[in-house]
C-alpha cells in the first residue's frame, strides 16, 4: 500500500503531528466493498475511526453505523445517519446505556445471554434483536473471542426468550477477529449461523437479517517481523458470497445482510507525520550495542496495535525516489512515553532506518487509520492526543448546475478531434434522464472529469446527434421504462492533465458501485471509441460484436457490456 499523492502532498505540508485521513480513499474502499458484496448494508464500526467527516462521507455514500455506546449513537446522528441506519452493536451494555438508545430511537440491539435480551425487553420494548454467535478468532490478529457472543444452543435460548418477552428476534451476527486472515474463518462462522437458522426455524423463528460483523483485513500492514502480511481478500470475498448464498437458500424467511467494516474501510487511508526525537545507540546488558529509534508517535497516542504489528515508515527528508537513501541502520522503533511497553515488542526484527537520522525529521506512517484516534491516552506523560486532519483527494459528485460549462468544454476538448462532439445539450439532456448515475470528479475544486450513464435497452445506444428527451426508447414511448437492468455507460472523461493517476478506474467503480447498490443493474453497456477498447477490455467488459459498428461513434468503435458480478476492477488497489 503506498500514500496517494494528495496524501504525500498534505503529510509533507504538516508542519506539526498530525493524523490526515483521506475521505476520497475511504469513499473509495466503501465502494469496492459494495461492489464485492452487493446487496449487503454497510454499517461503519466507527469506533474504528470516531471522526465526523469520515461518518458522514459514508452515510452520503448509503452506510450506517455500528454504535457501541449512546454517545457514539449521538455522534452518528450528529454526522447526519438516521436513525433507523444505526443498530447497537455492543453486548456489554448497563439498563441505562438500553434505555438511552431506545430514547434516542435506536430499535436494533445486538444481544448474547439472556440476562442481556431481558434488559432490552424492560428498557427497549418491541425492539430487534440479533443474538451474536462466539467465534475462535483463529487467524485474526486481534481474535475477538470469549468476551463477546454465545454458543448456537445459547443463542436458540437468547432468541426464543426475546420472543416470548415481546421483542422481535431479528437476527445473528457474528465476528471472525479483526484483521482476519483466513477465508476459512468466515467459512466457518457462515456454518455455525446454518446451524443456528436451521434450529431457529424448528421452534417457529424466521430470521430478517444476519449481521456479517467486522474482521475485514486492512491492506497495508506489515507483519511483527516487518513483512507485508498481504491477506488473501478475493478469497474472503469468495467465501462470503458462498456463505450468504447458503444462507439465503435454506432460510424460509427473506434474509437481508449486514456488515459492520472498521478497520477495512479506514486503515490504509489514515497516515500518521510524526517526527523522529531521537535516534540513538546503547550498549546493553551483555555488551550488545543497539540503535533506538524514538517517535513522537506509539502505542498510546496513535500506534496502539504495535504490539502485533509494524507500520510503515517512510523518511521524506531521507529519500531519494521514494526510497530510503544513504547508509540505514537496524534499529527497535519506540514510542515517546517513560514506558517500556511503547516499543515495538520485535526487538530482534529490526526496522532498517536511515543512519542520518536527526532529532525533528518528520516520519510519516502508513496504514495507520483504523483505530488510531479511539486508541488514544489522554495526559499520558503530558502528551497530547494527535490533532486530525482530513483531506478529500479526487472526490466524485453530483453534478451541479453549473459544472455544465467545464463539462461540455472537456467533452469538446476529448472528442471534436475525432469528430465525436455531441455538444453539450445532448450530453446534458442524458444526464438529467438519471442524475443519481451522472456525476462530475473534482480535483482542487476543479471538474476533472465526469460520468453520464442512465438506464437503456442492452444492444442499443444513444444517436450522438439527438438529445435523449426527443425520441422515445421503448416502443411504447415509455421512456422511463427503458433500459430495465441495463445501464449504458454514455461517457467517461478524465482530464488530459490528470490522466494516468487511476481516476478513471475510479469513477468506474462508483458507477458500479451505484449500479449494484439495491441490486437495480444486471448489466452495464458502453460504446467504446477511438483506442479504448483495451482499457475496457481491462475493466471486464467483453465485445458484443455482433451489434455491429455503432452508427455515429466513429470506425474503431465497439459495442461492449459487462455482467454486474465480481470482477477483477472490484479488487481494491493495493
Ligand atoms: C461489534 C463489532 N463490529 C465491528 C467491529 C469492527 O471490526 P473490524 O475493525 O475488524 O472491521 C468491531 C470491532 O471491534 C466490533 O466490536
Amino acid at each position: 500500500m503506498t500514500l496517494s499523492p494528495a496524501m504525500r502532498e498534505a503529510l509533507a505540508r504538516a508542519k506539526s503531528d498530525r493524523i490526515v485521513y483521506d475521505l476520497a480513499g475511504i469513499a473509495d474502499r466503501y465502494d469496492c466493498l459494495v461492489r464485492q458484496l452487493p446487496g449487503v448494508a454497510i454499517r461503519f464500526a466507527m469506533k474504528a475511526c470516531p471522526v465526523d467527516e469520515v461518518i458522514a462521507d459514508l452515510a452520503a455514500r448509503g452506510a450506517g453505523c455500528d454504535a457501541a455506546s449512546p454517545n457514539e449513537i449521538l455522534q452518528a446522528l450528529g454526522a447526519g445517519l438516521p436513525v433507523e441506519r444505526i443498530h447497537y452493536g455492543n453486548t456489554s451494555k448497563s439498563d441505562d446505556n438500553i434505555a438511552d438508545a431506545y430514547r434516542i430511537g435506536v430499535r436494533d440491539f445486538a444481544t448474547d445471554s439472556l440476562q442481556d435480551v431481558t434488559a432490552i425487553a424492560e428498557y427497549a420494548p418491541g425492539s430487534r434483536v440479533f443474538c451474536r454467535l462466539v467465534t475462535t478468532g483463529e487467524g485474526a490478529l486481534w481474535g475477538l473471542s470469549r468476551k463477546f457472543g454465545c454458543s448456537v444452543a445459547d443463542a436458540v435460548l437468547v432468541l426464543e426468550r426475546a420472543r416470548e418477552l415481546g421483542l422481535v428476534p431479528a437476527g445473528l451476527s457474528v465476528h471472525v477477529g479483526s484483521q482476519q486472515m483466513r477465508a476459512e474463518a468466515w467459512t466457518a462462522a457462515f456454518a455455525d449461523m446454518g446451524q443456528a437458522i436451521a434450529a431457529l426455524e424448528q421452534r417457529g423463528i424466521g430470521l430478517q437479517y444476519v449481521n456479517l460483523g467486522g474482521g475485514l483485513p486492512a491492506l497495508g500492514y506489515l507483519d511483527r517481523r516487518g513483512n507485508p502480511l498481504d491477506p488473501p481478500l478475493d478469497e474472503i470475498f469468495a467465501a462470503i458470497r458462498v456463505g450468504m448464498r447458503r444462507l439465503t437458500t435454506m432460510s424460509s424467511t427473506p434474509l437481508r445482510f449486514l456488515a459492520e467494516p472498521g478497520r477495512y474501510l479506514v486503515a490504509d487511508h489514515g497516515a500518521i507525520r510524526a517526527h523522529v526525537q531521537r535516534l540513538s545507540e546503547r550498549e546493553l546488558t551483555d555488551g550488545e550495542r543497539q540503535h533506538w529509534l524514538y517517535l513522537s508517535v506509539g502505542k498510546y497516542n496513535g500506534l496502539y496495535e504495535m504490539d502485533e504489528l509494524q507500520y510503515r515508515l517512510v523518511f521524506p527528508t531521507h529519500e531519494e525516489d521514494g526510497t530510503s537513501a544513504g547508509e540505514l541502520v537496524p534499529a527497535v522503533v519506540a514510542g515517546p512515553t517513560c514506558d517500556s511497553d511503547d516499543a515495538y515488542v520485535h526487538e530482534d526484527n529490526f526496522v532498517h532506518v536511515p543512519a542520518a537520522l536527526a532529532s525533528g525529521d518528520p516520519v510519516w506512517i502508513v496504514s495507520c487509520g483504523a483505530y488510531s484516534t479511539s486508541y488514544t491516552t489522554q495526559g499520558f506523560n503530558g502528551i497530547d492526543p494527535l490533532e486530525y486532519q482530513w483531506i478529500r483527494g479526487p472526490r466524485v459528485r453530483p453534478i451541479a448546475d453549473d459544472d455544465w460549462e467545464s463539462i461540455a468544454e472537456l467533452e469538446f476538448t476529448t472528442y471534436s478531434e475525432l469528430g465525436l462532439s455531441e455538444g453539450r445539450a445532448a450530453l446534458e439532456s442524458r444526464a438529467r434522464r438519471s442524475p443519481e448515475t451522472s456525476f462530475v470528479l473534482e480535483l482542487d475544486r476543479k471538474v476533472a472529469g465526469y460520468v453520464v450513464a442512465l438506464p437503456y435497452p442492452s444492444l442499443q445506444y444513444p444517436d450522438l446527434h439527438r438529445p435523449e428527451s426527443e425520441f422515445s426508447l421503448t416502443a411504447d414511448g415509455t421512456a422511463d421504462e427503458c433500459g430495465g437492468v441495463n445501464l449504458h455507460l454514455h461517457d467517461l472523461v478524465v482530464a488530459e492533465g490528470v490522466r494516468g493517476r487511476g481516476l478513471a478506474k475510479l469513477l468506474l467503480r462508483r458507477l458500479e458501485s451505484i449500479a449494484i447498490q439495491g441490486r437495480r443493474f444486471a448489466t452495464i453497456s458502453l460504446v467504446s471509441v477511438g483506442d479504448s477498447e483495451g482499457f475496457w477490455a481491462a475493466a471486464g467488459y467483453r465485445p458484443q460484436r455482433e451489434v455491429g459498428t455503432p452508427e455515429g461513434y466513429g470506425s474503431k468503435s465497439v459495442y461492449m457490456s459487462k455482467a454486474l458480478e465480481v470482477d477483477p476492477l472490484a479488487a481494491c488497489p493495493r
